[in-house]
């Protein structure tokens, strides 16, 4: 009877519901159910605080000292830029006619930026060439010296690639040519004549309008007359 009674009070090893000592529990950082401990470096708080500081000082840089908002820095464009003499390019012309091997426009032609420069922009970049005789620019054929000269912006109308004076053999024309789908302009007056610019119907070439003083030099002045990669309009 006794016996029976100190086994009613011994725990079995199934039924045990007395709490683990403390010392036995597993260590918190172990526990899967452990939520990861979080340690930002920034509180949301001050990141807040620097956003609106850094955008107080962006705002107020803006500001010029006059305390006008400041605009956009577009470069200005120039409205007159010398680009060769008259007699420079009539030489380097004179210089290979009579060579056939070298007789090509590329041989007496200048490229130049107008109206603005390399930095701003790929596609102001342009071609004065003296045309070879008898050709003369229909665009300046009152002007004794620069009827025998063209320039044009070389960006092609079609898709943007630079064009080159040249020599088509195949219809013994000169012409500023396209490397890219073949697309052909006349070096008179820049007009497509041959390839995807003349196939679709697009634009002649933008003209530069030239000027040349007492001493012969010639300068591009004004406006592009039409936009590289549009054309000229009119
Ligand atoms: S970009 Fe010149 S022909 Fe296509």
């Amino acid at each position: 009877m006794e016996d029976m009674l100190t086994d009613d009070k011994k725990p079995s090893a199934s039924t045990t519901t007395s709490p683990l000592p403390t010392s036995t529990l597993p260590p918190a950082s172990t526990s899967p159910q452990a939520a990861p401990t979080k340690n930002p470096l920034i509180s949301r708080r001050r990141f807040l605080q620097g956003t609106l500081a850094a955008s107080a000082v962006l705002a107020a840089a803006s500001v010029g000292a006059s305390g006008q908002i400041l605009g956009p820095l577009i470069p200005s464009s120039a409205t007159s830029q010398e680009i060769i003499s008259w007699v420079q390019l009539d030489n380097q012309y004179q210089l290979v006619k009579d060579k056939p091997g070298k007789f090509q426009p590329i041989n007496y032609s200048e490229f130049f930026y107008f109206p603005y420069d390399s930095s701003v922009s790929p596609y102001y970049k342009n071609v004065i060439a003296r045309l070879p005789d008898p050709l003369v620019n229909p665009l300046n054929a009152s002007d004794p010296k620069l009827k025998h000269v063209a320039a044009f912006n070389v960006t092609c109308v079609h898709l943007r690639c630079l064009v080159n004076p040249g020599y088509d053999t195949a219809s013994g024309e000169f012409r500023l040519q396209c490397p890219c789908h073949g697309s052909q302009y006349r070096l008179t007056d820049g007009v497509p004549v041959a390839g995807p610019a003349y196939d679709l119907g697009l634009n002649p070439l933008p003209e530069v309008q030239l000027s040349v003083d007492a001493n012969g030099k010639i300068s591009a002045v004004g406006k592009l007359n039409g936009e590289p990669g549009i054309g000229r309009t009119q």
